[in-house]
């Protein structure tokens, strides 16, 4: 595959793109991978026995996930549960966490992204990511979706990207005529569409995104919620909220993590939200608590 293939693929399923940072030949993704066979075969990303701490405090503890390809799953749960720690263990963002240690498997297509063979920047081009306040770079729109073609020398084909990319963020149609302007005078959530359009450029499988709505306003959030779930037929989107009424809209699955770092249950979302297994989860989503 070349690399304007590459740059146009639209299809999330380039398992040939290695992980790992020297012989290609080992990457140990999923069609190689032993364990690729007997996985369920929607799972994208899978925690095992996954353990977090910073310094002696411990995050996480004992988390068993397996996040299942092309659907969206929320997680919830009151602050400091730990809901941004596993998001972050999943493309290695903890790593820049001097104090933070992951114990357990966390893999992504059967291979475990923790093994030292894994280079954590080609990781993060295949699990992007958007974080709660939009965060574009001081540069024009159209460089802001650039940058991630540059820096992995995608640049054929760029304008057709760009402006793929911006469509599907259902942006284009607002910023067509000035992708040349900077991208800090759009409003918050034409910002965070930006981010979201900056993730997809890059043709990634997993999109991580930490509270992508909480700083915007009911339209911008309503918008942002139609994108998720658009964005859902092709890509795998993981996403943190606090806001409930937006995990039962949005999600395919819910995980519910509570206070201590434990993760209490993990269904279809129908079920989490009408009945629950745990009476804590059932007391957390009707208010009782958290
Ligand atoms: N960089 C860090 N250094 C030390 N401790 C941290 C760090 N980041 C998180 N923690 C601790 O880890 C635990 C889980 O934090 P995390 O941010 O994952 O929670 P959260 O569920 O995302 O909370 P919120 O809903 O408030 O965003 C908390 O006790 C927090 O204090
Ligand atoms: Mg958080």
């Amino acid at each position: 595959m070349t690399t304007e293939d590459m740059a146009t693929e639209t299809e999330a399923d380039d398992d040939t793109d290695s992980l790992v940072t020297s012989d290609p030949g080992k990457g140990g993704l999923s069609e190689n991978d032993d364990r690729g066979t007997v996985m369920a075969a929607d799972t994208i990303v899978e925690s095992r026995d996954l353990d977090v701490f910073y310094g002696e405090t411990q995050a996480l503890q004992n988390i068993d996930l397996a996040i299942p390809e092309n659907q969206v799953t929320a997680m919830i749960g009151p602050s400091g549960c730990g809901k941004s720690t596993f998001l972050r263990c999943i493309n290695r963002m903890n790593d820049l966490i001097d104090i933070c240690r992951v114990d357990g498997e966390l893999t992504f297509n059967g291979k475990n992204v923790y093994d030292e063979d894994v280079d954590p920047v080609a990781l993060r081009r295949r699990i992007g990511m958007v974080f709660q306040h939009p965060n574009p770079f001081p540069k024009s729109i159209y460089d802001n979706v650039a940058y991630g073609l540059r820096t992995q020398d995608k640049t054929e084909n760029m304008d057709a990207v760009i402006e793929e990319s911006l469509k599907k963020a259902a942006l284009w149609d607002e910023v067509k005529d000035q992708l040349d302007k900077s991208a800090l005078n759009l409003s918050g959530g034409q910002q965070q569409r930006l981010c979201i359009a900056r993730a997809i450029a890059v043709d990634p499988e997993v999109i991580l995104m930490d509270e992508p709505a909480s700083a915007l306003d009911p339209i911008a959030t309503s918008k942002i919620e139609d994108l998720i779930e658009e964005l859902a037929e092709e890509y795998t989107v993981v996403i943190v909220t606090h806001n409930m009424q937006q995990a039962a809209r949005i999600s395919d699955k819910t995980a519910v993590f509570l206070t201590g770092g434990e993760l209490v249950e993990f269904d279809d979302t129908d079920k989490i939200f009408e009945n629950p297994e745990s009476q804590r989860v059932e007391d957390y989503i009707t208010g009782k608590f958290g």
